[in-house]
This record gives C-alpha cells, sequence and structure tokens, in this order.
C-alpha cells in the first residue's frame, strides 16, 4: 500500500540546488549541432589510455600489488601515493618538503579536490559561517557553500586577482557588523581561476597570509587555497603557491587534483592541512566512504612513479597552448571590431573570460544566449553564475553579480571548432550589438 504523505527532507537538503550546469548539459541535449565552448570537460583526444593501459597491466601483473590495490584501502588514502605526493608538491614549488612544512600525515587523498573541497567546508562551516571569495569563482564551490548555509561574502577582483585592499575592507566591515567571529575561510583559486582565467600576483600570495593572520582575532581564519589548474601553465613555469609563504602551514589549507592534468575519470585529488585539520577531515571522511577508490589511487601511484605523468603534463601543455592561442587569435579576429568587447589573456587553465558591453546581458534567458543557442548553434557560460550573492547582507552594501561576461572554454573543441564557434558567438553579439 502506498502512502502519499509529503517527505520531511532535512534543511540541509533545502540549501542544494541543482546546478546551472544541468541546464547546460540539457541545452546541449535538447540543441543538437550547437557547438560547445561552455562545457567544463577536458581535451578528449589526448586523455592518457595509453599510459594508464601500461600502468594498470603493471599494477596487476604483479600479484601483490593487484590484490592491495582491488582491496578497502585507507580513509587518508594510499601510503604509497601520499609519499609520491609529497615530492610531487616539493617538485612543483621547487623547495624541500621539510621547509614547507609538509610530512606525508599532513596530506588525504580525496575523490577529486571537489571532495576535498567540499570535506573542507564540512567540517569548518556553520550555518550562518562566512567564507570570502573572489568575484567571480567557480561556481560549484559557490554551490558547496549554499548547500552548507554558510554566506558568501564577495570580493573585489582585478587583472592580479583578489584586491588585498578589498578584502581587507570587507573585513573591516564585518567586524564593525560583529561577524568577524563567523569568519572561518577565504577561498582562492589561486591560478587560472575558473571562470576568469587570472592568477593571483606573488606579492598578493604573501600579503594574503599576512592578512588572514592578522585578522585571526578569536578564531583562526584559513585560506583554502585551490589549484585546479595549477599545471596547466603555458607561458612558463609553475608558480608557487599562497601555501608557500605559509610554512608554519598554520593558515593555509590547499588541495589540489589530477583531474586537469590526468584523466578526471580516475577521479584523484587530494589536500594538504594542517594535522588537526586533517583528523577532522579524515573523521567526516571516514563516516562518508572511509577511502576514496583505491584502484585509481594505485593507478595514479604507478603513473607517478614510471614519470608516465610528468611526460603526459608536457604533452598537454602543448596541446592546451595551442588551443589557447586558437582561442585568443579568434577573439582577435572576430570580436576586436566590436566596440566594448574585452577578453583576458590567460597564461594557464582552460577559460577565457569575455566582457561584452553593459548593455548586453549574457544570462539563460538574455536575448544573447536565446540568439547563441538557437539561430548560431553555440554555447557559453553566462558569467552571472560565478558570482555570489550574500543572504546576510542588503544587496545595496554587495557586490552587484555582473551579468555581461562569458565564460568561454578552449578545451574541448578541437581548433576547428574553437574558431567555428568563435565565428558564431560573434555573430550572435554583433546582432545584438
Ligand atoms: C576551480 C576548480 N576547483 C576544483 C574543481 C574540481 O575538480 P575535481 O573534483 O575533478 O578535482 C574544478 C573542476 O572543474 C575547478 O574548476
Amino acid at each position: 500500500m502506498s502512502t502519499h504523505s509529503d517527505i520531511s527532507f532535512s534543511k540541509k537538503r533545502t540549501w542544494s540546488h541543482d546546478l546551472p550546469i544541468s541546464f547546460l548539459m540539457q541545452q546541449g541535449v535538447e540543441n543538437p549541432g550547437v557547438l560547445s565552448l561552455a562545457a567544463g570537460l577536458v581535451d578528449q583526444g589526448s586523455l592518457p589510455v595509453e599510459s594508464t593501459r601500461q600502468a594498470l597491466e603493471s599494477l596487476l601483473a604483479n600479484p601483490k600489488m593487484g590484490l592491495e590495490a582491488l582491496q578497502y584501502g585507507t580513509t587518508a588514502g594510499s601510503v604509497a601515493l601520499r609519499t609520491l605526493l609529497l615530492s610531487h608538491i616539493s617538485n612543483l614549488e621547487q623547495k624541500p618538503a621539510d621547509e614547507l612544512g609538509i610530512t606525508v600525515d599532513n596530506i588525504i587523498a580525496t575523490t577529486g579536490s571537489q571532495q576535498y573541497l567540499s570535506l573542507v567546508g564540512e567540517i569548518l562551516l556553520d550555518p550562518g559561517d562566512i567564507c570570502l571569495v573572489a568575484a567571480p569563482t567557480y561556481f560549484v564551490f559557490l554551490g558547496v557553500l549554499q548547500g552548507l548555509g554558510a554566506r558568501i561574502v564577495s570580493v573585489e577582483t582585478d587583472e592580479f586577482g583578489m584586491r588585498m585592499d578589498s578584502l581587507e575592507s570587507t573585513l573591516d566591515m564585518l567586524e564593525s557588523q560583529g561577524d568577524l567571529a563567523k569568519v572561518k575561510m577565504i577561498y582562492v583559486v589561486s591560478d587560472y581561476e575558473n571562470p576568469s582565467g587570472l592568477s593571483l600576483s606573488i606579492d598578493r600570495r604573501q600579503q594574503i597570509v599576512e592578512i588572514a593572520r592578522k585578522w585571526s582575532k578569536s578564531q583562526r581564519i584559513f585560506i583554502l587555497e585551490d589549484l585546479a589548474y595549477r599545471e596547466l601553465c603555458y607561458d612558463g613555469p609553475v608558480t608557487p603557491s599562497i601555501r608557500s609563504f605559509d610554512p608554519s602551514g598554520d593558515n593555509v589549507i590547499l588541495t589540489q587534483t589530477f583531474s586537469k592534468s590526468f584523466s578526471p575519470g580516475l577521479r584523484v585529488g587530494f589536500g594538504v592541512a594542517p594535522l588537526e585539520v586533517c583528523a577532522a577531515i579524515r573523521d567526516k571522511k571516514g563516516n562518508d566512504d572511509f577511502g576514496s577508490t583505491n584502484l585509481s589511487q594505485h593507478i595514479l601511484t604507478r603513473v607517478l612513479s614510471d614519470h608516465l605523468y610528468y611526460e603526459h603534463v608536457a604533452t598537454l601543455r602543448n596541446v592546451y597552448r595551442e588551443k589557447r592561442d586558437c582561442m585568443l587569435e579568434a577573439a582577435d579576429e572576430y570580436f576586436s571590431d566590436i566596440p566594448g568587447v574585452h577578453w583576458v589573456h590567460p597564461n594557464g587553465g582552460l577559460y577565457v573570460w569575455m566582457t561584452l558591453p553593459e548593455s548586453i546581458e549574457t544570462g539563460f534567458q538574455s536575448p544573447l544566449f536565446e540568439r547563441a543557442v538557437h539561430a548560431e548553434k553555440v554555447m557559453y557560460v553566462p558569467g552571472e553564475l560565478f558570482y555570489a550573492v550574500d543572504q546576510g547582507l542588503p544587496l545595496e552594501e554587495q557586490l552587484a553579480p555582473q551579468k555581461n561576461h562569458m565564460r568561454l572554454t578552449f578545451g574541448v573543441q578541437n581548433p576547428e571548432g574553437i574558431r567555428e564557434g568563435m565565428q558564431r558567438l560573434s555573430n550572435a553579439v554583433k546582432f545584438l550589438s
């Protein structure tokens, strides 16, 4: 017998919403032939099938390792992998691990960096607690924060990333409102931010650590440093992290992933945090899954120790550099004659952030989106999705979401698709200019 009484969902359930990206995916399915400059997937053709096959074969050919890989692992992740991660981090920072104040015990392997971000949110934020973010920033993390009932307070950015004067004045304002004790963290995507492609300048990496310390008055304020795109650098070496400017490691929690630099299908990410934070993350993760996929961790261990990984990253940088240049050339060719249009030249990552005149809105309901998808058959991600609204402040006291940007990705399409997509998009913009 079925009953029809209402389901009494938890409060938390009501704070989580369908991601806007689902709407974009649905648009793609409903409008075949649409060229997507929106999808945040990585380049399909360069996925490391051969390296992964080699790693898997050598893993399963060794009976001891094969059995271990197919057994449950531990909550914090494989010690062999975490030991390799320690030297990986030290290579990227160009500093010995002890100078960085990091040991294997500070590292936890997770199901992508998304799980690490979400776990950090879970262990630090109660409903009403505050996380400061750049405007614009990675919208999936905004969803995580909303899902926890946290307040999201936006900080202004310029071409060097989050503005430190704006960060200080925001903290000052929160203190004067009696809310400083609720500020638990500052979320920063330091390298090639999704969506803006901008990186936090080196000066600011040092300053932000000082600011977090200075304002940690009644409780510690953490910087949650998301380095998802760190290794996808096209114009120079990997940049030192914010974490490298905090050798005590007290104020920075860092997370990184192999999704962009190797394969998102393996879903392996990791984080580095002070030991007390690691213990809290392990306890929460223990309740959630008592360990991420052991087989994926073993594959990555092989890939890293056989140097297949570093060869792959070098190839990827060439592939993406070419595609980035292709998108920027197409932007010059098709958009430079449209008044009021400009865009960021990213030194890495997967995105070009384009700004249109204020009179041209880009949202899902806008005439531009309609024209782009239905007439020109091209899709982008509306910029307004990357701006947070703080439920705790009157709208006039916060940064208003900007409605005239587009996030364009060169990750998925091949160079022909990128050029074609950019031409179609410029037709849509010209139609509305
Ligand atoms: C800025 C940023 N952080 C984190 C992630 C999460 O990636 P993953 O969970 O695959 O490691 C993404 C994915 O697109 C991202 O853009």
